[in-house]
């Protein structure tokens, strides 16, 4: 592993993926870090406790509050899941019942299954032409609060992995009159703080929790993250209780200074920068938009399908309607141009861009994507109309949620050949990893059109995950009748 990390450190690879460091070490909070050896300890006296922060942690985490404009701030070493994990379990509780979007990652339906609660969903909109997941209905989500008594949370992705944010002040301001609290992962969002050229951040559109992946998007370390709370409709003691179960009880200094340097770093000099990334993103987005065959995901769509802003860093370019596939662009983007990008699906391909991104790796990704845009044809072009592909993305169906994920899960299970779990129960979850959206969890019934798709990413060799079979050839499902409802 450690030659394999090597070698990629040593080629002119270019990193279109998370962290947003960007593995520089010459410009950002990089450049001033010693060398993590030498800073790397354990709560040693005078160093503070994550789990019982009343020193120098507590200090940093209320400056950093401070800087996101939230009531209370804690530094995360296990991810954004860990805090997404502490939220349900505080705010529904065991055997509540929560309100999500079906898009969330998988972190929130762990947190259902630990938490043996029940989950209602809200579906995000469907764009065919580019095959992606759009935004959140305010609307549907009132339907849904007032249609269920028993929901005591609710749970929203903002933005989506492709930068797609929702109308979080209206979402925020319905659970409110619902009495209940609005928790959105905006893991890909620490970093729209930092500029009025990009969404405002769910924590100052009335979220009550709002979790962020700074690793994702800031100069920071992986695996760091923070979580904001708004005081009045959560109980911040709950989620500090979940908080130290779910992360290691030898939390990572090295870690947790770098988040500090990270947001130091950001409301310093990362203000002005910015400006320059988001100049030079609008500048690269312009040409893009001139390509003939391929799609960049544009400012134009918001407005429509709920999609209340969108966030121009995340480059999102469909290859759909072309003689490619969204695979096929990704693989030559590392062929014949060394761009690693964050994510592909069938359908498109995901660069994520960061304040800490060279002027020459912007201009190499737009060079790339325009030369392989001259080299295709329109496969309409060439074939007369596409054929629209019904529902065939995660997400774009309502599967039958027969019984819940934990129910599902402690049933007696067998395991079936994929091809044959048509109309079976579900006991294991399906996703693409990334972006970790389950497309079957456990509990739900499995249709034809579900199968379908499944098969085809598996065909198309895109990395199907959550089975226990690693080949994906066989999935367990529940034994008919033998429902556990304990
Ligand atoms: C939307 C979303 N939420 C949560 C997570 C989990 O974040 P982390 O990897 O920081 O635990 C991810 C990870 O990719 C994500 O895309």
């Amino acid at each position: 592993m450690y030659g394999a990390l090597k070698k990629y450190a040593s080629t002119d690879v270019y990193p279109f993926h998370m962290p947003g460091h960007k593995r520089r070490l010459s410009v950002g909070p990089a450049a001033h870090f010693p060398n993590p050896y030498g800073m790397d300890i354990t709560e040693i006296d005078g160093f503070d406790n994550l789990h019982h922060a009343k020193g120098i942690i507590r200090d940093s985490m209320e400056w950093a509050a401070s800087v996101y404009g939230a009531d209370k701030t804690y530094y995360l070493v296990n991810g954004s899941s860990c805090g997404i994990l502490s939220a349900v379990s505080a705010a529904a509780g065991r055997s509540g019942t929560i309100l999500m979007s079906r898009n969330c990652h998988k972190a929130v339906y762990h947190g259902v299954f630990l938490n043996r609660m029940k989950s209602r969903y809200v579906y995000p909109q469907f764009m065919p032409e580019y095959g992606v997941q759009c935004g959140l209905s305010s609307l549907n989500i009132e339907k849904m609060l007032k249609r269920y008594g028993d929901i005591s949370a609710v749970f929203v992705v903002s933005p989506t992995y492709d930068g797609i944010v929702s109308d979080i002040g209206a979402i925020g301001e319905i659970c409110h009159r619902h009495g209940v609290p609005l928790i959105v992962d905006e893991a890909h969002g620490a970093h729209f703080r930092y500029s009025d050229d990009f969404p405002v951040s769910a924590l100052n559109r009335g979220a009550d929790v709002v979790i962020q992946s700074v690793h994702k998007t800031l100069p920071c370390f992986t695996q760091s993250a923070i979580l904001h709370i708004r005081e009045g409709y959560v109980d911040r003691e709950r989620i500090e209780w979940f908080l130290q179960i779910y992360q290691s009880s030898s939390p990572s200094y090295v870690l947790m200074a770098g988040i500090e340097q990270g947001i130091r770093w950001m409301n310093e000099e990362g203000r002005k920068r910015m400006r320059e990334f988001s100049g030079e993103l609008v500048e690269m987005r312009r040409e893009l938009h001139g390509m003939r065959h391929l799609r960049l995901l544009g400012r134009n769509v918001v407005g429509t399908k709920d999609i209340y802003d969108l966030d121009i860093s995340k480059i999102i370019v469909s290859a759909r309607g072309t003689d490619i596939n969204g695979v096929q662009l990704c693989e030559k983007l590392r062929r014949l141009y060394g761009l690693e990008m964050e994510m592909c699906t069938e359908d498109y391909v995901t660069a994520i861009t960061s304040v800490m991104d060279t002027k020459e790796g912007l201009e190499r990704l737009k060079r790339g994507l325009m030369e392989i845009d001259d080299s295709l044809t329109g496969y309409e072009e060439k074939n007369g109309k596409t054929e629209e592909r019904q529902g065939d993305d995660t997400c774009s169906w309502e599967l039958e949620q027969v019984m819940t994920i934990y129910e599902a899960w402690e049933s007696e299970k067998e395991e079936i050949a994929l091809e044959d779990c048509e109309g079976r129960v579900g006991g294991e979850f399906v996703y693409l990893y990334p972006p970790g959206i389950p497309i079957v969890v456990p509990g739900e019934r499995i249709t034809r059109e579900v199968l379908d798709v499944v098969l085809r990413y598996r065909g198309l060799g895109l990395s199907v995950q959550g089975l226990k079979d690693k080949e994906n050839r066989v999935m367990e499902v529940v034994r008919d009748g033998k429902i556990n409802r304990d």
